[in-house]
C-alpha cells in the first residue's frame, strides 16, 4: 500500500484543473455570464439549477444543493472514491501521483493485506474439509454459490491455525498481530483470535480482504467476533457486503441497510443483491457518505424492537445532512423477532421486497416519531413540535427537500410555512417584535439569519486576500463564540495563502470541529455588496462589530448583576468595558 499523497500535490491538482473542462465532458453545460449552467445530473429536473463557477473552481445545484469541487464532482458523478477522484484528475492533467514515502502513519500495509488475503484463503480451504462447518450452513439455507460469493469460511479450532503458519518469527508474530488475526495475552503469549469459528471476511470497496467476522455453530457467547480496528480496518467505514453488491449489480438503483452478516448473505441466497450491513456499530456519517456514492436510494432494515427503533432514530439523524432531491431514503420496520434472514427464508424474495417498496419514506418516520412526543392539538403542543423538529430539520442542507419537509411539517402543525420557518429559525421571536433592538451576536449564528460571525466569514471566504489586509481587533482572539475558532482559522490560512481560491480554502477546512462542513454552503451565497466593494474596510468593520457586540453583552450581564451587587473583580471589569464601549465604537454599528 502507497503512503500518503501530499496535501500540497492535492491542492496544485485542484487549482490546476479546469472544473469546467472536467464537468463539460461528463455532462452537457452552457455559459450563462461568468458561469456555466446545466441540468443537475444529481436529480431529475428540465430546468436548469445547476451552476459551475470557473472562477470559484466551485459547482453547486440550487435545486438538490449538491456542490463541491471538482474532486467532489468527479466522486459524485463517476462515484470515485477521494484517492480515486485524484487519480482521475492527475491523469487528466498528465501528472503522476506523489506519494509521502516512509511518512506513511503507522505501518506499511501491503504486507497486512497480503496476509489477510491468504488468510481467507485459508478459511476457504478449511471450510471445504469441514464437514459440520458445511451442514452448518445448508442447515441456515446457504447454497455453495451464496458461499463462494461471499467467500465464506472456516476457523478451525485449536489455538495456532494460523500462528504455526505465518508467526514463526518475530517479524511474522508482528504481522499477525497487527491485522488481529493473533492476539497476545497478559502472559505475552500469542494465540489465534478466530477459533470453531464460521468466518465472513469483510471486504474494502476494491475487493481487498481487510477484517473478518466469525460466528460459532452452537450457543457459546460471544455469538459473533469481529477483528478489532487496525491500520486496515475501521468499523466506521466498512460495509460489509458493498463490494459484492456492486460486483454483482451493473447499477445499485437501491441499496439495503441490514444489520447482520447473515441478514446479507441469506438475501443475496434469494436473489437479493443489494443488501450491506454495518459492523455491530451505529450508522456513521462516513457510512452515509459510501452509501450515497453507491446509490440514491437507501432502505433501512431494522428490528421492530425497541433497539431496532433507537437504531432507525439514530441512523435517520446521521442521514439528515446528506438529504437533498433526488436522494430517496425510507425504512422498514420487521416485526418484533424478525430480521431480513429469517424474513426472507419465511416469506420469500417477492413478498420481501414487496415490504421494501412499501416502506416508510424518511419525512414519514420523521414526523410520525415527532407527534408521537407531541400533543398537538394544544397552542404549547405546536410550539414544542417546531422545538423538535429545530435541531433536526436544521441538519438538513437548504434546497428543495428541506423546503418541502417544512410544509408537510407546517400542515401538519397547521400553521404557515412561513411562520413555521420562523419559529424554527429563532425561538420565540417574531420578526416585527424588536425590529430597533440589537440582536446579540450569540443569538445571531443561529440558522437562517447571516449574523456578523457568519457574515465575516463569508467574506474572508469569498475574498481570501482581505486576510492580509485587516487588524484583528486587541481581545478578538479570547472570544468565545460558535463559529468564531473557525473564523480565526479561516482569515490565519488566508493570511498565509493570500492567492488561494475560495473553494480550496472551504475544503482545507472542511473538517474543522467548529462547523468546517458548512463552509462549502456558503461559496454558494452572493457577497451582499458589489464588485467595487472595499471587502477589507467591510470585514474590518465586521470584525469590530463582534468585538463590540460581546463587549456589550458582558456589559449588560454585569449591569444587571450590579442590581444585586458585584465583586470587586467584577467591578473592574465594569470599569474597564464602560471605557471600552465609549472608546472606539462609532464606526461599526
Ligand atoms: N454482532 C456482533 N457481536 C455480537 C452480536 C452481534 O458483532 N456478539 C453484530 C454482527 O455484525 C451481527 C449483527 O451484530 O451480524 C447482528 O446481530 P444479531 O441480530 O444478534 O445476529 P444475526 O445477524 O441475527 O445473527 P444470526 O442470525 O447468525 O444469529
Ligand atoms: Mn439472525
Amino acid at each position: 500500500m502507497p503512503g500518503r499523497i501530499p496535501q500540497d500535490f492535492i491542492n496544485d491538482l485542484i487549482d490546476r484543473s479546469d472544473i469546467v473542462e472536467v464537468i463539460s465532458s461528463r455532462i452537457q453545460i452552457k455559459k450563462a455570464g461568468r458561469e456555466y449552467k446545466a441540468c443537475c445530473p444529481f436529480h431529475g429536473e428540465k430546468t436548469a439549477s445547476f451552476t459551475v463557477s470557473p472562477e470559484k473552481g466551485f459547482y453547486h445545484c440550487f435545486g438538490c444543493g449538491a456542490h463541491g469541487t471538482v474532486v467532489g464532482f468527479l466522486m459524485e458523478h463517476d462515484r470515485l472514491e477521494f484517492v480515486e477522484a485524484i487519480e482521475e484528475l492527475a491523469a487528466l492533467n498528465g501528472v503522476d501521483v506523489p506519494r509521502e514515502e516512509g511518512k506513511a502513519p503507522g505501518t506499511p500495509t501491503t504486507p497486512l493485506f497480503d496476509l489477510l488475503e491468504k488468510a481467507a484463503n485459508l478459511y476457504c480451504e478449511q471450510l471445504r474439509d469441514n464437514p459440520a462447518a458445511i451442514e452448518y450452513l445448508k442447515s441456515r439455507g446457504l447454497d455453495g454459490n451464496t458461499t463462494n460469493h461471499f467467500r465464506i469460511g472456516f476457523a478451525p479450532a485449536g489455538w495456532d491455525f494460523l500462528l504455526k503458519r505465518f508467526g514463526s518469527d518475530e517479524a511474522g508474530r508482528d504481522r499477525l498481530l497487527k491485522t488481529g488475526l493473533v492476539l497476545r495475552n497478559e502472559e505475552g503469549r500469542v494465540y489465534d483470535r478466530f477459533r470453531d469459528r464460521i468466518m465472513f471476511p469483510i471486504r474494502d470497496s476494491r475487493g481487498r480482504t481487510v477484517g473478518f467476522g466469525g460466528r460459532v455453530m452452537d450457543n457459546t457467547e460471544p455469538k459473533y467476533l469481529n477483528s478489532p480496528e487496525t491500520p486496515v480496518f475501521h468499523k466506521g467505514r466498512e460495509l460489509y457486503g458493498l463490494f459484492e453488491a456492486r460486483r454483482a449489480n451493473r447499477n445499485l438503483d437501491r441499496l439495503l441497510v441490514v444489520e447482520g452478516y447473515m441478514d446479507v448473505v441469506a438475501l443475496a441466497r434469494h436473489g437479493i443483491t443489494t443488501a450491506v450491513a454495518t459492523l455491530g456499530t451505529a450508522t456513521t456519517p462516513d457510512h452515509l457518505q459510501r452509501l450515497f456514492r453507491a446509490s440514491n436510494e437507501i432502505v433501512f432494515c431494522f428490528d421492530g424492537d425497541r433497539a431496532g427503533s433507537e437504531a432507525a432514530w439514530r441512523a435517520l439523524q446521521v442521514t439528515l445532512p446528506e438529504l437533498r432531491e433526488g436522494r430517496q431514503v425510507r425504512f422498514l420496520f420487521l416485526a418484533d423477532g424478525q430480521d431480513p434472514d429469517s424474513m426472507v427464508n419465511e416469506i420469500g424474495p417477492e413478498a420481501f421486497l414487496r415490504l421494501v417498496e412499501d416502506s416508510q419514506p424518511l419525512s414519514d418516520y420523521l414526523l410520525e416519531h415527532l407527534k408521537a412526543e407531541t400533543d398537538l392539538a394544544s397552542i404549547d403542543g405546536q410550539a414544542r413540535l417546531a422545538e423538535l423538529a429545530r435541531p433536526l430539520v436544521n441538519r438538513i442542507p437548504e434546497g428543495v427537500y428541506r423546503e418541502l419537509l417544512l410544509e408537510r411539517l407546517a400542515a401538519e402543525v397547521g400553521l404557515s410555512a412561513e411562520r413555521l420557518a420562523r419559529l424554527l429559525s429563532d425561538p420565540g421571536a417574531a420578526p416585527a417584535e424588536r425590529p430597533q433592538t440589537r440582536i446579540r451576536a450569540s443569538q445571531r449564528v443561529s440558522y437562517g439569519r447571516p449574523g456578523p460571525v457568519r457574515q465575516a466569514i463569508t467574506l474572508a471566504l469569498h475574498q481570501p486576500a482581505t486576510a492580509s489586509v485587516i487588524r484583528v481587533p486587541e481581545g478578538f482572539d479570547e472570544l468565545d463564540q460558535p463559529g468564531l475558532q473557525l473564523l480565526r482559522d479561516l482569515l490565519a490560512t488566508a493570511e498565509d495563502n493570500p492567492d488561494i481560491k475560495p473553494a480550496r480554502l472551504a475544503e482545507q477546512l472542511s473538517e474543522h470541529p467548529d462547523g468546517g462542513s458548512h463552509l462549502t454552503k456558503l461559496l454558494t451565497q452572493e457577497l451582499p455588496l458589489d464588485e467595487e466593494s472595499d471587502w477589507a474596510a467591510q470585514l474590518q468593520d465586521t470584525l469590530d462589530s463582534i468585538l463590540h457586540d460581546d463587549l456589550e453583552r458582558r456589559f449588560a450581564e454585569l449591569t444587571d448583576k450590579a442590581n444585586h451587587g458585584l465583586t470587586d473583580a467584577e467591578k473592574a471589569e465594569f470599569r474597564e468595558l464602560q471605557a471600552q464601549i465609549a472608546g472606539p465604537r462609532s464606526k461599526a454599528s
